[in-house]
């Protein structure tokens, strides 16, 4: 690995060899880190990675990569086959579950939908309260992943008042959930193979992202030991809003109100002048481009090529373009994030909007999950419970009702 080093002479100016150099023996790749001031930049560590996530979006597919988050490692052929099995043949749920969809109104949002059934999911498997017993785990984990395309699909097909397709387990697991998208009066749906290519590696991207807004909400409720199914239907709810799991959604509202390509420019300034966020940019953390955003706008070109553009992508990446040479954005290192190019994609797939934030969330499933596991399993977990600084007024007396101004 070859790396520029820097030296500090004896006057504190950099050396040669102001840098540590760290072995990773998991894969034997060394990592040169630049020493300042005697220490070093924890953020520089996060170089240090097993697999990168372009190899795995390039390589792999979603349900081994849910096997590596939920296991720590990829699976040998056989374990992948059996994990694979497992997860085909938990994807229906119980009938029950149709007739508790029945209750919401026929235009209810499928976030909404998918927020209620997955906590419902509780109420159908009891045992899963005993979230320290390995294999009755382990099986909740199976449902969750099997299930969560199942509700997201009845969601939808309840939305738009179509007939519930079950799955369809020849398919595989993104076929199967194109599959209950779509199917209609055929006899059996045959999905794009490109089209099932490209969701399955949007689910690859979307499956774990740290200590993001949803998975920290999955580890604060899940850290009061409730089943696993509540502690994500926590995340669906925390990634049901329109700054998070719901900015793709926001995306395709934005591009609507844009209209045409014509307005771009009053747009920009109407975020330039804070009366709107750009949405689909910025990220709390990336401050440069997301590598996820990067994977995704090779594919999204890929999906156009099968579905082709519309008005709407074409203003997309008209504005991508723009902003990507906008100062505004540049100083305030607003780049496009992962939600930018999931929105254009699922549009060209034909997803309506309201599906944007579930497709996220049957994505970030395999993620929950595994982060909920090491939070279970970590011996020093107790309850969330931040504390808070009272900053509110002291020493008030109590004034009865009838002499308060
Ligand atoms: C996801 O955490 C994760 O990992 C999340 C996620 C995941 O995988 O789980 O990556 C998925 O949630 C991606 C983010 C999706 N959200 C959006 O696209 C919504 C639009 N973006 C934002 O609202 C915003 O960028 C956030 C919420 C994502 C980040 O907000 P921050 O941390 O406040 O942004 P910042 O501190 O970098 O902002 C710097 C400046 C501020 O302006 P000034 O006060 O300096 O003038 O940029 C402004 C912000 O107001 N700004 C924007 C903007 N995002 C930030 N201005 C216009 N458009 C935007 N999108």
């Amino acid at each position: 690995m070859t790396t520029e080093t820097k030296q500090t002479d004896g006057a504190g100016a950099a050396t040669a060899n102001d840098t540590l150099t760290v072995t990773d023996n998991r894969t034997g790749k060394q990592y040169e880190i630049p020493i300042e001031d005697e220490t070093i930049r924890a953020t520089e560590l996060r170089k240090i990675k097993v697999h990168e996530i372009d190899q795995l979006a390039e390589e792999s597919t979603y349900l081994e990569v849910a096997y590596l988050l939920v296991h720590g490692n990829l699976p040998s052929q056989k374990e992948l086959d059996e994990w694979v099995h497992e997860i085909t043949i938990h994807t229906f749920v119980h009938e029950n579950v149709k007739e508790f969809m029945q209750g919401f109104r026929y235009d209810a949002h499928p976030m909404g939908i998918l927020l209620a059934s997955v906590g419902a999911l509780s109420t159908f498997y009891p045992e899963a309260a005993a979230i320290k017993d390995e294999d009755i785990r382990y099986l909740q984990i199976i449902r969750l992943i099997a299930k969560m395309p199942t509700l997201a699909a009845f969601s939808y097909r309840h939305n738009r008042g179509m007939p519930y397709v079950y799955p369809d387990n020849d398919l595989s697991y993104p076929g199967n959930f194109l599959s209950m998208i779509y199917k209609v009066a055929e006899l059996k749906y045959e999905p794009d193979p490109r089209l099932e290519r490209a969701l399955d590696i949007l689910f690859i991207l979307h499956a774990d992202h740290e200590q993001n807004c949803s998975t920290s909400a999955v580890r604060s409720v899940g850290s009061s030991q409730v089943d696993p199914y509540s502690a994500v239907a926590a995340g669906v709810a925390a990634l049901y809003g329109p700054l998070h799991g719901g900015a793709n959604e926001q995306v395709l509202k934005m591009l609507r109100r844009i209209e045409t390509k014509e307005n771009i420019p009053d747009f920009i300034k109407g975020v330039k002048q804070g009366d709107e966020k750009l949405m689909g940019f910025g990220h709390r953390v990336y401050k440069n481009y997301d590598p996820r955003a990067k994977i995704i706008r090779k594919h999204a070109y890929e999906v156009f090529e099968v579905t082709g553009t519309n008005p709407l992508l074409d203003i997309a990446i008209d504005l991508e373009k723009i902003a990507l040479e906008d100062d505004y954005f540049i100083d305030r290192k607003l780049y496009p994030n992962v939600d930018f190019y999931s929105g254009i994609i699922y549009e060209a797939l034909g997803m309506p909007v309201e599906m944007f934030p579930v497709l996220f969330a049957i994505g970030r499933t395999s993620g929950w999950i595994a982060q909920w596991l090491e939070m279970i399993d970590d011996k020093e977990q107790k309850i969330a419970r931040p504390r808070q600084i009272y900053t509110g007024e002291r020493g008030r007396e109590y004034v009865p009702v009838g002499e308060r101004s």
